[in-house]
């Protein structure tokens, strides 16, 4: 049974002030949903790497659970800039974002350095939230299949971490982030079940039917509901709508919905 999972990947917004109020709003509505959060369904949060500890000091005892939007490929070492899986464990972060397009475009990390984090994260405890996603002029060429298989690749070896541990993929079309353009319903989906059938060949049957496949990209209040209704979508990795408490809430109450 894969419960469905919504995060919340602010990306380098909001003020540290704006924390508690938005943990406030976010957990007074969820505490109206049927179905207990933790138990029927999951909600991270990723704010940026500096908010964590007053994010962590705030969702204490909410079950609301803490994400990071990037980790190293090890605990410690000569590494400037990074941030260690290891002290992410240490804060009670959870979760982590690893592979997202902007880390991929703007940074330009590889898929080996992509590996890398993805072992880091595991060999901490951390469960990675693995983005792939396709960019318009490889969807148009065609190519969806392919570009999303070669992101796909990285996971061969690490196949030890991921039959033991938690851990998701976030489909992620580049030309839906942030641009108020969705992928229809039938074209996530799609990539959602191939992505799940090429799981099941490469990795193994149980792995791929336990593993929650989200979408992500321009997702909003008003079409989550009928991208959730898709068999193989699992939940959400949200940008711009996870920024006010009353818009992530609502995504999470429209999809909590088609469930029941
Ligand atoms: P968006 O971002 O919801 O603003 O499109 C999604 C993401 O980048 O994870």
């Amino acid at each position: 049974m894969r419960i469905p999972l919504f995060a919340a990947n602010w990306k380098m917004n909001q003020s540290i002030g704006e924390i508690s109020p938005y943990i406030e709003a976010l957990s007074s509505r969820l505490q109206k949903f049927p179905g207990q959060l933790g138990k029927n369904y999951q909600v991270v949060i990723a704010p940026p790497a500096t908010h964590l500890q007053a994010m962590g000091a705030v969702i204490g005892g909410k079950g609301l659970e803490l994400g990071a939007q990037n980790c190293g490929h090890t605990a410690s070492g000569a590494f400037t800039g990074e941030i260690s899986p290891k002290t992410l464990q240490e804060m009670q972060c959870n979760w982590v974002i690893v592979g997202h397009s902007e880390r991929r475009h703007i940074y330009l990390e590889t898929d080996a350095m992509i590996q890398g984090r993805l072992r880091g994260a595991f060999e901490n405890q951390l469960k990675p939230i693995f983005c792939v996603g396709e960019t318009l002029a490889e969807r148009k060429a065609g190519k969806t299949e392919s570009v999303v298989e070669g992101q796909l690749l990285v996971l061969k070896e690490l196949k030890n971490h991921l039959t033991n541990q938690d851990w998701v993929i976030a489909y992620e079309p580049v030309w839906a982030i942030g641009t108020g353009e969705n992928a229809s319903p039938q074209q996530a989906q799609e990539v959602h079940a191939f992505i799940r059938k090429w799981a099941k060949s490469h990795l193994s049957g149980p792995v791929a039917e336990k593993t929650r496949i989200l979408y992500g990209g321009s997702v909003k209040p008003d079409n989550c509901a009928d991208l959730k209704r898709q068999p193989d979508i699992d939940g959400f990795l949200v940008g711009g709508a996870s920024l006010q408490a009353d818009s992530f809430g609502a995504i999470v109450e429209n999809s909590l919905k088609i469930r029941s």
